[in-house]
This record gives structure tokens, sequence and C-alpha cells, in this order.
């Protein structure tokens, strides 16, 4: 199944280091971040979770649950959370999924056949509060992932979704922001912008980030 911006995110239940998962109910009224990993025992998967786990707090301040998966079984998952904490200073505090029937890679569409036939590549989905899918990044292998950036797509998302202001080029947390060009209405803007704005070309309208 090709998941699309917008689609509402397959709900699925499966074996994790943490339990049995179902994905709905586990999400909640959270934000959500569904990523894969080729496989278990791997040195740039063990990275990754070892700094997920250390974001839990950043994460957590968003809103939002993280949740791995590797098609390794479960048995495999335990030990290698072992070397996850003793090598990267910081134990995998998240659940891990054990798609050892690749249900849940199918669903997602996570096994990139020409790349791999049999593992997962690096899917990165996010999802809102409403199931919704807002983000997909598909990075191969040999790429670890940059969770800040993630993190960074995750403040824009929210201030879209609170604000009505979309994020230029390179933005970081506390730039200025591009107010939608759908928002015409100019009080409603001197409402929404108290700080003003400025009108650099009629679409592209400049204000300071409204949640700081
Ligand atoms: C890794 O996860 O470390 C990895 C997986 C496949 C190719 C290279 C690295």
């Amino acid at each position: 199944m090709t998941l699309r911006l917008g689609d509402i995110a397959p709900d699925f239940t499966q074996e994790s280091t943490e339990g049995p998962i179902s994905f709905h109910q586990f999400l909640g009224n959270s934000w959500g971040i569904l990523f894969s990993h080729p496989r278990d025992f791997t040195p740039v998967c063990t990275t990754e979770l070892g700094e997920v786990s250390k974001l839990k707090g950043e994460f957590a301040k968003r809103n939002v649950k993280t949740i791995g998966l590797s098609v390794d079984p479960l048995e495999d998952h335990k030990k290698w959370s072992g070397d996850i904490g003793e090598t990267q200073g910081c134990a995998l505090n998240f659940p891990l999924l054990a798609d050892a029937d690749k249900k849940v890679s199918k669903l997602y569409d996570m096994i990139h056949p020409n790349a791999n036939d049999s593992f997962t590549v690096r899917s990165v989905f996010v999802i809102d509060p409403a199931k919704k899918i807002r983000l997909i990044i598909t990075y191969p292998a040999s790429t670890g992932r940059n969770f800040v950036e993630i993190l960074r797509c995750i403040d824009s998302l929210q201030l879209t979704d609170n604000y009505k202001v979309a994020t230029p080029v390179n933005w970081k947390d506390g730039e200025d922001v591009i107010i939608v060009p759908s928002l015409k209405d100019e009080a409603e803007m001197k409402r929404l912008f108290p700080k003003g704005y400025k009108t650099v070309k009629p679409y592209l309208r400049i204000t300071p980030q409204p949640n700081k």
C-alpha cells in the first residue's frame, strides 16, 4: 500500500519490547513517530536508538510518542537493547516493534526490494493526534537519521496547526516565520500576529515566531 501525506496511518497490533502494541491506542491523543531499522545488532541503528532515547524529553515536550521497528524477533531485541544501554550512554526507553512476520513493514511499505528484498529501509512517519500522516522521510540503510531535524519538522508542523504560519528555508526555532498564503483577512492577521508582520511581497509575509 502506498501511503501519502494526509492519509490515516494504518492501525496494527504487534509485539514490542514493551509488550503487545495496538498502534492507535498507543498513540492516544499524542503525536507519534514510527521509524524502521534494517536489522538488530547493526551499528548505525544502535546509535539511532540511543539518540532517540536521549531525546525523550524533547519528544515529550512536543507531545510526541516514539516507536521503532525492526524485523527481528523479540528475543533479539531484548539482547540488543542491552548493547544500546551499554554503548550509547542511555538505555532504550521507548517500544521497539518486533516485526518478524513483517506485518507492519509491509503495511507501511518499509521494504524497498530494489534496495534490499528482506530488510526495511530507514522510514520515518510523523503522525498527528488525528492519526494523519504529516511527514514521510526515507533514508538508506547506511545513513543514520538526523533526529534533531525531525524535531525541527515537528516544530514546524505544530506551528502551522496552531498559528497559521509556515517555516522558511533552514528555519530554526526562534527565527521569523511566514504567514500562510491562504490567510488574507487583515483583521485576523492583526489578531493572530500581535507582534506585527512585514509584507515583503503580497505572497511573502514575515512575522516573529508567535509562540516565542
Ligand atoms: C547499520 O544499521 O548499521 C547498517 C545497515 C546496513 C548497512 C550499513 C549499516
